[in-house]
């Protein structure tokens, strides 16, 4: 066992586990965030994404050891269901999610895209996203909602 202390979602947690146990688990199985799903579970299709100091990663690929004193933020962390965050609205009202397993992951990765690309044109859309794979929607109602997001943002709503 090994105790890992990080910031997840703006709290300070504190938690012993064994320290190869994937950031994944970490968060489904002992912290009881269900929020991020587990797809693939070898890295392959984004559904796990959290975002870690800030960068996009696989939580299914990431040993829980390294998030020792890092900065965690999972999809529980964005919004919640009386106060949805604006990507989570523009989800919704676009058709963004269907089964919903991809939608945590994509969601972070747009917050991750539009973090460096306020406004972004539709192939800086599909590369930022492009480690994320969707099976229901054929991505263009996610497109959609990622450039409502990025227009409300520039009108300042
Ligand atoms: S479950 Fe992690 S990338 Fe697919
Ligand atoms: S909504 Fe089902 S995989 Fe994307």
């Amino acid at each position: 066992m090994s105790t890992i202390t990080f910031t997840l979602n703006g709290s300070q947690v504190t938690i012993d586990a064994p320290p190869m146990t994937r950031l994944l688990d970490l968060l489904r199985e002992h912290l009881h965030l269900t929020g991020t799903k587990e797809g693939c579970g070898e890295g392959e299709c984004g559904s796990c994404s959290v975002l870690l100091n800030g960068e996009l990663v696989n939580s299914c690929l990431v040993p829980s050891l390294q998030v020792q004193g890092a900065t965690v933020t999972t999809i529980e962390g964005l919004g919640e269901q009386s106060h949805l965050h604006p990507i989570q609205q523009c989800f919704l009202e676009n058709g963004g999610a269907q089964c919903g397993i991809c939608t945590p992951g994509m969601i972070l990765a747009t917050h991750h895209l539009l973090e460096k690309h306020p406004a972004p044109t539709l192939d800086e859309i599909r590369e930022g996203l492009s480690g994320n794979l969707c099976r229901c929607t054929g991505y263009m109602r996610i497109f959609e909602a990622v450039q409502q997001t990025a227009k409300l943002a520039e009108a300042g709503k």
